[in-house]
C-alpha cells in the first residue's frame, strides 16, 4: 500500500475515487452551503444535492453517501457537528472509508478528510487507521473464490491543506509503521493458540524486529530458572509448551537523556486458568490472553524502526496456564525473582504471577519508568468494558502524562486508584502475599499486587482485558485491537523529546 501526501485544488486531482467528509454544518435546510461541497456538486451535475434532498445525505456520523462516475466516483462519509468531531472519529472514518472503498473494488483513492486542524498527529493517526481499516485476518481461509477475488489496495492520496508537505509525508511514514505495528499485533491476538505457542510468538517476534536493528534475546526455561523466577516458572509448569521470556532493547546512539523505559506485557497465549480451571463457554477468548505482549512487541519495532532517541527495554514473559500432573496447585507458595513468597490461591490468577517476575527483571535492568500491559482482570471489563482501558499507578504525574498521550491517541483510558488499604486484601497465613484479594475491587488488587514488585519504580499499569478485543466492527475489525501499540510510540517519542 503505497501512501503519499498531496496538496492542491480537488480538480486537479487524479484517482478513481475521492473520499470526502462533511458535517451537518455543511448544509443548512436542506442546501449545501459549504463552499467547497457547492463546487464539488457543480462538478457531479447536482447530484450531491440532490441526495441532501433524497434525505440521504443528512451528516450524521453513521451515514455516507456514494456517487459513482466513470471518472472520478465520490464517498461522502457523514461526521456529525464540527465542533464535536474528535480524533476517535477522525480513526474511525478512515477506517469505514478505506473499508467502504474496498467493498467497492476500488485499490486506488484520495483522502480529504476535513476538520483536523486541532489534532496533535493527524496525518500519522489518519495513516495508521488506514492499515487498521485495511485489515483481515485471513490467514487460515482458503483461496478467494474466483468470481469474488480479493481486493488490493495500491496506493492512497491523502489531500492536506498544511504548508508543510514533507513533515507531513514524514508523518504518513511514521503512521504506515505504526499501522504496520498495530496490524503485527492484531495478527498475534487473531491466532488461535496452537499457531501462537510462546516458541511461535518468539519466532513472530524475530521476524517482525527483523526490519528494525532491535536486539533481541530469548531466555529459555533454564535460563529463568537461574534467574530464580520462581513465579513465572510456576505459571508454566503445567504447560508442554517451553516457556520464552523475550526481551527486546532498543538502545540508540543518539539519545536525548537519561531515562530507560520498560513495557512489560502479559504473555499467556493461552488461558485455561490451570487447576482453578476456568468454565468452558467462551474460554477459546483466552487466545488473546497474549495481547499486553503483542502490544508490547509491536510497539518495540516501531520504536526502533522510528529510531525514537531515548532507551527502551521491551519485557515479555510467554507461558500457556494448563492444568495438568506438573501443573501448580491452589495453595503452593512459590518465591519471585525478588525473594518475595506468594501464596497461589488461585491459579487462574496467573497474569500477575508472570509479570512479578518481568517487573523484577525491568527493576534489575535499572528502568527509571515500567509500563505494564496485560489482559488482567474480568473485573476491569466489568468496570469499563469494552471501550476503555483501566489505568493505575504509583506516581500520578506518570499517570497524567500518559493519560494525556492515550487522549491525543484516541484510546480511551480511566485511572481506578491504588490506595495502600487495598493491599490488605493480599494478606496470606502463610507466605508474604497471596495472588488474589478476594471478590471486592479485582482489578485494582491485582495492581496491588503488582505494586509489590516494581520496588520504588515510577510504574504504571494498564489492564485491556476489554480492550484488546473488538465484538463488533467498529474502528478495529472484530478481533483482536492491537491496543495501546499507538499509545505507546507517541508516549515515548514525547518523552524523548
Ligand atoms: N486472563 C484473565 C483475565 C481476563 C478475563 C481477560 C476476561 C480477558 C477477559 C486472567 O488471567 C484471570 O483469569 N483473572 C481472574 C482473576 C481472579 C481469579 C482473581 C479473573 O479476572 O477472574
Ligand atoms: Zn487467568
Ligand atoms: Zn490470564
Amino acid at each position: 500500500m503505497k501512501i503519499e501526501v498531496i496538496r492542491g485544488a480537488l480538480e486537479d486531482l487524479n484517482t478513481p475515487l475521492l473520499i470526502i467528509n462533511y458535517f451537518k454544518d455543511d448544509i443548512d435546510k436542506q442546501i449545501i452551503k459549504d463552499k467547497l461541497l457547492v463546487k464539488l456538486d457543480q462538478d457531479y451535475d447536482g447530484l450531491i444535492q440532490q441526495s441532501v434532498e433524497r434525505m440521504e445525505m443528512r451528516g450524521e456520523s453513521s451515514s455516507s453517501v456514494f456517487i459513482p462516475e466513470k471518472n472520478r466516483s465520490l464517498l461522502l462519509l457523514g461526521s456529525g457537528k464540527l465542533k464535536d468531531f474528535d480524533v476517535e472519529d477522525l480513526k474511525s472514518l478512515t477506517a469505514k472509508g478505506i473499508r467502504r472503498a474496498k467493498s467497492k473494488g476500488f485499490t486506488q483513492m484520495a483522502f480529504y478528510i476535513r476538520g483536523l486542524e486541532d489534532m496533535t498527529h493527524r496525518i500519522s493517526l489518519l495513516t495508521e487507521s488506514l492499515y487498521v481499516g485495511n485489515y483481515s485476518f485471513d490467514l487460515f481461509k482458503g483461496k478467494p473464490e474466483e468470481d469474488k477475488p480479493k481486493t488490493v489496495i495500491e496506493s492512497i492520496q491523502i489531500i492536506s491543506e498544511s504548508t508543510d508537505l514533507k513533515m507531513d509525508q514524514r508523518m504518513a511514514e511514521e503512521g504506515e509503521i505504526i499501522g504496520q505495528s498495530i496490524n503485527f499485533a492484531q495478527d498475534m491476538i487473531n491466532r488461535p493458540a496452537n499457531h501462537c505457542t510462546p516458541t511461535i510468538l518468539a519466532e513472530q517476534a524475530r521476524d517482525f524486529s527483523s526490519k528494525s536493528s532491535l536486539e533481541l534475546t530469548i531466555l529459555e526455561q533454564k535460563d529463568v530458572e537461574s534467574m530464580n523466577m520462581g513465579s513465572f516458572l510456576s505459571v508454566a509448569a503445567g504447560s508442554k509448551e517451553p516457556l520464552k521470556f523475550i526481551v527486546m532493547r532498543h538502545n540508540p546512539s543518539t539519545k536525548t537523556g537519561t531515562e530507560k523505559i520498560a513495557l512489560v506485557g502479559k504473555g499467556v497465549t493461552f488461558d485455561t486458568g490451570g487447576i482453578s480451571l476456568k468454565p468452558s463457554a467462551n474460554m477459546h477468548e483466552m487466545k488473546g490472553d497474549m495481547s499486553g505482549a503483542a502490544a508490547v512487541i509491536g510497539a518495540m519495532v516501531a520504536i526502533s524502526m522510528l529510531n525514537l532517541p531515548i532507551e527502551v527495554i521491551g519485557i515479555v514473559p510467554a507461558t500457556e496456564n494448563m492444568p495438568s500432573g506438573n501443573a501448580t496447585k491452589p495453595g503452593d507458595i512459590v518465591k519471585a525473582m525478588n525473594g518475595t513468597t506468594i501464596e497461589v490461591l488461585n491459579t487462574d490468577a496467573e497474569g500477575r504471577l508472570i509479570l512479578a517476575d518481568a517487573l523484577c527483571y525491568a527493576v534489575k535492568e535499572k528502568a527509571t519508568r515500567i509500563i505494564d500491559v496485560a489482559t488482567l482482570t474480568g473485573a476491569c471489563v466489568v468496570a469499563l468494558g469494552e471501550i476503555t482501558t483501566g489505568v493505575l499507578g504509583n506516581d500520578q504525574d506518570f499517570v497524567n502524562r500518559f493519560m494525556e498521550t492515550c487522549h491525543t491517541t484516541g484510546e480511551k483510558i480511566w485511572q481506578l486508584p491504588l490506595f495502600k488499604k487495598y493491599h490488605e486484601q493480599l494478606k496470606s497465613d502463610v507466605a508474604d502475599l497471596a495472588n488474589i484479594g478476594g471478590k471486592y475491587a479485582g482489578t485494582i488488587t491485582a495492581a496491588s499486587f503488582l505494586e509489590k514488585f516494581v520496588d520504588k519504580t515510577p510504574w504504571i499499569h494498564l489492564d485491556i482485558a476489554g480492550t484488546n478485543w473488538a465484538s463488533n466492527e467498529n474502528y478495529h475489525s472484530k478481533g483482536g485491537t492491537g491496543i495501546k501499540v499507538t499509545s505507546f510510540v507517541h508516549f515515548i517519542k514525547e518523552l524523548a523529546s
